[in-house]
């Protein structure tokens, strides 16, 4: 079955793109030569989920926690966030898609901040795939945000605490005006969230891959698409058949 026949396309996809370290050691390369790797994936998924006609996807480039690794780490993916977003920008905007990044701005260079504003503008009006980017991202940070923007509405008088409902939380979170993933992707065979969409992912359905970040392309992408229409999701009720 190709996935054009997939009659269960999940409407948000997202991915925790792990394993570009062990990618270049085993070639006995630098973990930044990993990383180069991992934009590839990167080019090869985004342009398979506009292929398929997917509606969003959600990639995690960096976490609030990938700070604490060697600077020097650190500068080489902020500058492959800068070379992507050059190089790769064009394309996205030509295939219609909007861009959005989610995470803390207050952390990252002036000029990687302008490059993000410029995309969101940019591709505001679009109306294919929502792209969205996880970037200097943390899903606890994202949800105390959150508590806290409703806390000092409560303490104004400008919200009611009885108001505070999960769609309220909801639509103050960065992920506001899309929906929940319904399918979230790790690859490399580590087999946890490290903060990605906690909120979020509530009912998604979880799929690790052994499959490390920079082999991952169109074919592993459209398997775990396959994998994901066989899954039955409940939503705590009882399958259709015994209900
Ligand atoms: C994922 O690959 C990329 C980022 C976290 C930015 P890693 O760099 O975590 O690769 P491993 O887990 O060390 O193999
Ligand atoms: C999660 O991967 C972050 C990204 C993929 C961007 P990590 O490699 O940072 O996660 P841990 O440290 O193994 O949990
Ligand atoms: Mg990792």
């Amino acid at each position: 079955m190709t996935v054009g026949e997939c009659s269960n396309l999940p409407r948000h996809v997202a991915i925790i793109m792990d394993g570009n370290g062990r990618w270049a050691r085993r070639r006995h390369l630098p973990r930044q030569a990993g990383h180069v790797a991992g934009v590839n994936a990167v080019r090869e998924v985004v342009r398979a989920a506009c292929d398929i006609g997917l509606a969003n996807l959600t990639l995690f480039a960096f976490s609030s926690e990938n700070w604490k690794r060697p600077a020097m780490e650190v500068g080489a993916l902020m500058g492959l966030f800068r070379l992507y977003f050059r190089n790769d920008m064009k394309e996205i905007v030509e295939r219609g898609a909007r861009v959005r990044i989610i995470g803390n701005r207050t952390r990252v260079d002036p000029d990687i901040l302008q490059m993000i504003e410029e995309a969101e503008r940019s591709t505001l009006g679009n109306t294919g795939i929502n792209l969205t980017f996880a970037f200097d991202y943390g899903g606890q940070e994202e949800i105390a945000a959150a508590a806290r923007e409703l806390a000092r509405a409560a303490a104004e008088g400008r919200l009611d605490p009885e108001a505070i409902t999960p769609e309220l939380v909801s639509s103050r979170l960065f992920t506001h005006g899309l929906p929940e993933p319904d399918l979230v992707i790790r690859t490399s065979g580590e087999r946890r969230l490290s903060n990605f969409l906690l909120w979020q992912s509530a009912y998604a359905e979880l799929l690790f891959v052994d499959t490390l970040w920079p082999d991952f392309g169109r074919k592993e992408f459209t398997e775990a698409l396959e994998q994901f229409s066989h899954r039955e999701r409940r939503f705590g009720a009882l399958p259709e058949a015994v209900a």
